[in-house]
């Protein structure tokens, strides 16, 4: 932990705004939102090192996964977020942000709970609003109810994919994929992962 103190960004909510001065960087700025052991974004800060990247994992037996892995590789184009975001807003000014990525996110399988999806239309929104004109958003999971949700939940407001296929590791795009952990364990059941990219 103590080699990875560097790397965090704690009172996420005081760098709205200013994320860049975290990196004293302009170089385009990602947040992955719920980004587990942190394999995925650890892989694309050490792929584009022009680039600066924000982890943010709410778990906070899970988060320090991703602290190790930054040190480890040294990543200074990364910071950890180590917070459960509800609302985006709260943390990043309008059009702050290049782009988003959602991996694997929590499914909330009951209806009730449809509102707490990461991929809800009132998320939606927010993602709209902090991420700049030409920016994008980008969505992986095993999850085909999860997958159906949020087509549907775009269609909602007023967003259509400019990719999308039920089976990323047979697509056009599987060559720049990284992996995530959870995409890993569930390829190696056999289940075939869907992805969508909108640009916002
Ligand atoms: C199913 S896991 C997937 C982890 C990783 N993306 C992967 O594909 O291996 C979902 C992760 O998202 C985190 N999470 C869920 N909601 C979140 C939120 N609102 N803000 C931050 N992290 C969140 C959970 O703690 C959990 O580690």
């Amino acid at each position: 932990m103590e080699a990875g103190a560097p790397y965090l960004a704690e009172d996420g909510r005081e760098h709205k705004g200013s994320w860049k001065e975290l990196f004293a960087s302009e170089a385009p700025l990602y947040l992955e939102i719920g980004s587990g052991k942190g394999r995925f974004i650890a892989g694309l800060a050490e792929k584009h090192p022009e680039c600066s990247f924000i982890a943010c994992e709410g778990g906070y037996h899970i988060y320090p996964r991703i602290l190790q892995k930054a040190a480890a590789q040294e990543l200074s184009n990364l910071r950890v977020l180590p917070e459960y975001i509800y609302d985006p807003c709260d943390f990043f000014e309008d059009g702050e942000l290049d782009g988003i990525y959602l991996n694997f996110s929590d499914p909330w399988p009951k209806d009730k709970h449809g509102g707490r999806r990461l991929t809800y239309r009132a998320k939606l929104e927010a993602y709209r609003r902090i991420i700049k004109k030409g920016g994008f958003i980008a969505f992986k999971t095993d999850n085909d109810m999860l997958f159906d949700f949020t087509l549907g939940e775009l269609e909602a407001v007023g967003m259509e994919p400019e990719r999308f296929t039920r089976d990323l590791h047979a697509s056009e795009w599987a060559e720049e994929n990284i992996m995530t952990e959870y995409e890993e364990k569930f390829s190696q059941t056999g289940k075939s992962i869907n992805y969508l990219r909108v640009i916002v």
